[in-house]
């Protein structure tokens, strides 16, 4: 912009000409995640990577949070400079993976709630968060939090028979332990999922997913290892569709 001796101001245009098939793509909106995590964070760091590799224009993690002082994804947030929090988790009757049945939130879950909402945060990632989220406190943020599950899941994520691409159907494995239970149930093949999650356990609309076929010589940490280089795609891929829906 210019300003000239008529005291009018007289803007400058650029004079690029923009054509069809003009390669420029309008903004992303922007998205400000939090990341929840309690273990290695190997998928925090995929989504730090692809943020700093400009694979996620508009996309910044405002806050990681984790249940675990010692977990390597917190090491792995320091390394990047990300704001890090570690809460303490209570147990809730004794039991660490159930929500509070009573009825409301937990005083943790209120703490979390407090967190996410100075960080401003618009989608809230649970990346190996080992806690389950009560429904008040999912009331809070409808279609705002998404897991990962490293099993396949239904398309609506209710039901107990996933029919993979060939037809075949197999159980479907929720809760702890997903990928011991594939192993153990024998199927061919098993994958990873992400979706928005809803107060029932790992029962939530997908977002997206993979199948991958197990070896005869897998084991679970083999398996898993496998697992986790798909979903390192799939969460970036997520948080994509979710600021497109945002
Ligand atoms: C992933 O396999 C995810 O599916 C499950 O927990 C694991 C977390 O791995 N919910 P990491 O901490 O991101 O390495």
């Amino acid at each position: 912009m210019t300003y000239n001796s008529q005291h009018n101001f007289e803007w400058k245009v650029s004079q690029r000409k923009h054509t069809l098939g003009d390669p420029i793509e309008p903004p992303r909106p922007s998205l400000r995640v939090g990341v929840l995590i309690s273990g290695s964070g190997s998928n925090l760091q995929a989504l730090i990577d692809a943020i700093e590799t400009s694979q996620l224009p508009g996309v910044e993690i405002a806050l990681v949070v984790s249940n675990n002082a010692q977990a390597q994804g917190v090491q792995r947030a320091f390394k990047h400079m990300l704001p890090t929090i570690y809460l303490p988790w209570g147990k809730i009757g004794g039991a660490q993976f159930t929500a509070d049945q009573r009825g409301g939130m937990s005083p943790d879950e209120k703490k979390l709630t407090s967190l996410l909402q100075l960080f401003q945060v618009d989608l809230i990632v649970l990346a190996g968060w080992m806690r389950i989220l009560s429904a008040p406190f999912l009331a809070q943020f409808p279609w705002q939090v998404i897991n990962l599950h490293p099993a396949l899941l239904p398309d609506d994520g209710t039901g107990h028979i996933y029919t993979t691409q060939d037809g075949t159907q197999i159980p479907v494995f929720r809760g702890l332990h997903a990928v011991r239970q594939a192993l153990q149930a024998g199927v061919k093949v098993t994958g990873s999922t992400v979706h928005y999650v809803t107060p029932e356990v790992d029962a939530g609309p997908v977002i997206c997913r993979e199948e991958l076929a197990i070896e005869p010589a897998d084991t679970e940490e083999s398996l898993h290892e496998r697992l986790k280089q798909i979903e390192h795609r799939l969460i970036i891929e997520a948080v994509r569709i979710c600021q497109e829906r945002a």
